[in-house]
């Protein structure tokens, strides 16, 4: 008994003398993925972290996710900030994991900050995106496949920049890339709208190309599944990482998923995008997607719970409660026009 009362004891130690791991999120204002520090905030808090969840507090606080910040787990602590200088209580710590999902440029002052207190972290987990990659010319067809993490970045960017300082200040970076992400509390809808949206108005859907290209669509609770993984795993070692569910499907099979889930047709028209462009659709005109398989190979990741399938019908039920998305087909009709 006195034995079991020790063991028990040891075990919940490190927590009652405050030793639990703690992990600080830097957030950006939001607009386009901004729900990414909220599910990853749930995430390490159900691993045991104490999280500081650092928040650009030039976001709209009525809108998700920052309207629901006050529903997070009590061992998130939601610190406002101007991201002008880091506040004393951020640089008096020590952080097992800083995930920053900020860091725009290596210019920046507050940047450069978080670049130094990542040097006493354990690690660097930056949330860039797949959109810094320049793949060679040859990726671009149908059967490109996916973009890998060894392929060169447009060294332009400035999150390619950043990745750069914070691997030349021996910080130990897991640069993560992800593409397109949807999910609970996001704000951002441009995605997955543009097929439900024409498919509720009996409008046709110009996808350019075969429609064969291939999409990597991540529900954001598989994104901070992923960045929790890495953080508790020690076989993760610092590095380049795609980011996304691993489960990818062609442009063509998101409309006719979008169409069975809103039990209506979906007219696919697939064109020739080199003589009149895109026009509003949302993803790139070529090949152009991401697959965790480094992740999974590293330390094991099983990949995410989600699937894109299951997902359509919350999310359709979401875009009809926001009113759907009709009108503003005027681009279609002139792609549409030419085709015929
Ligand atoms: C945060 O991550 C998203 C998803 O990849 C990306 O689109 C966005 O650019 C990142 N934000 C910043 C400020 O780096």
């Amino acid at each position: 008994m006195l034995f079991l009362g020790f063991l028990v004891g040891f075990l919940v130690a490190p927590s009652v003398f405050g030793l639990a791991p703690s992990s600080l999120i830097v957030q950006n204002k939001g607009g386009g993925h901004g729900e990414i520090g909220y599910h990853t905030a749930i995430a390490l808090s159900n691993i045991g972290h104490k999280v500081t969840l650092l928040q650009d507090s030039s976001c709209d606080n009525t809108k998700e996710p920052f309207a629901s910040y006050p529903s997070l787990p009590s061992s998130v602590t939601v610190v406002p900030c101007s991201m002008s200088t880091l506040p004393s209580s951020v640089t008096s710590s020590t952080y097992h994991t800083i995930i920053d999902n900020y860091s725009k440029s290596p210019d920046s002052p507050f940047s450069q900050a978080l670049c130094d207190l990542g040097k006493t972290c354990s690690k660097y987990l930056y949330i860039s995106s797949a959109g810094i990659y320049d793949p060679p010319p040859t990726h671009g067809t149908d059967d490109g496949g996916p973009l890998l993490e060894s392929f060169p970045v447009k060294e332009t960017k400035g999150q390619a920049q950043f990745e750069d300082l914070l691997s030349s200040s021996s910080v130990p970076l897991f640069a993560f890339r992800p593409q397109y992400i949807y999910g609970p509390k996001a704000n951002k809808f441009s995605y997955l709208d543009w097929y439900f949206s024409r498919i509720t108005s009996s409008k046709p859907l110009p996808i350019p190309g075969t429609g064969k290209q291939m999409v990597s669509l991540t529900n954001a609770v598989d994104v901070a599944d992923l960045l929790k993984s890495c953080t508790e795993s020690e076989n993760a070692i610092p590095g380049v990482y795609n980011c996304g569910s691993g489960k990818v499907y062609s442009y063509n099979e998101v409309a006719s998923m979008c169409g069975k889930v809103a039990n209506m047709d979906a007219h696919i028209v697939n064109y020739n995008a080199d003589v009149k462009g895109k026009g509003e659709f949302p993803f790139r005109p070529n090949n152009f997607h991401v697959v965790p398989t480094k992740a999974k190979e590293t330390w094991g990741w099983e990949g995410g719970n989600m699937d894109l399938e299951g997902d359509l019908k919350w999310y359709y039920d979401d875009f009809l409660k926001r009113g759907g998305g009709g009108g503003g087909f005027e681009k279609d009709e002139e792609i549409l026009a030419v085709e015929a």
